[in-house]
């Protein structure tokens, strides 16, 4: 499947690796344009073990890529994930401002259209895949 992982952090590096490890195409966007140019050029921001080797792998591969381009990405997938930070906020309860501007960012539309395909596609299909 055609996968983006929006926040290319802890979470959203380590499982766009992982989804692409097992055979599918993930593109992960970031807005952090160093972070990405850093990926592009094979640097890791993060220590895992084994993770720098399997990007490199999967990136040489092209089951891997990274992008700050969020419509193109969005466009070219079935599946999006959020993994934007979500800090505490004052109260403690998670700060949802960052995954909410997400979803109504540049990809709104693009979000809104998968969506409702998806919608449609389970209305016609009901025993699924
Ligand atoms: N790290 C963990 O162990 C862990 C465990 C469980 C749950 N979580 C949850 O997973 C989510 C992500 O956590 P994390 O640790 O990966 O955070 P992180 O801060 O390491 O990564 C978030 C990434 O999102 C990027 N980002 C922020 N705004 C963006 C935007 N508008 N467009 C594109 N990219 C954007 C940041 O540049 C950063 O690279 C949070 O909700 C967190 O609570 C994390």
């Amino acid at each position: 499947m055609k996968l983006t992982i929006i926040g290319a952090g802890y979470v959203g590096l380590v499982s766009g690796n992982c989804f692409a490890e097992v055979g599918n195409n993930v593109i992960c966007v970031d807005n952090d344009k160093t972070k990405i140019d850093d990926l592009n050029n094979g640097k890791i921001p993060i220590w895992e073990p084994g993770l720098e080797e399997m990007i490199r792998r999967n990136s040489e591969e092209g089951r891997l890529s990274f992008t700050t381009n969020i419509k193109h990405a969005v466009e070219n997938s079935d599946i999006c994930f959020i993994a934007v930070g979500t800090p505490p906020d004052k109260d403690a309860s998670a700060d949802l401002a960052l995954a909410k501007t997400e979803l109504n960012w540049k990809a709104e539309r693009s979000l809104r259209e998968m969506c409702a395909d998806s919608w449609r596609w389970q209305v016609k299909n009901p025993e699924g895949y």
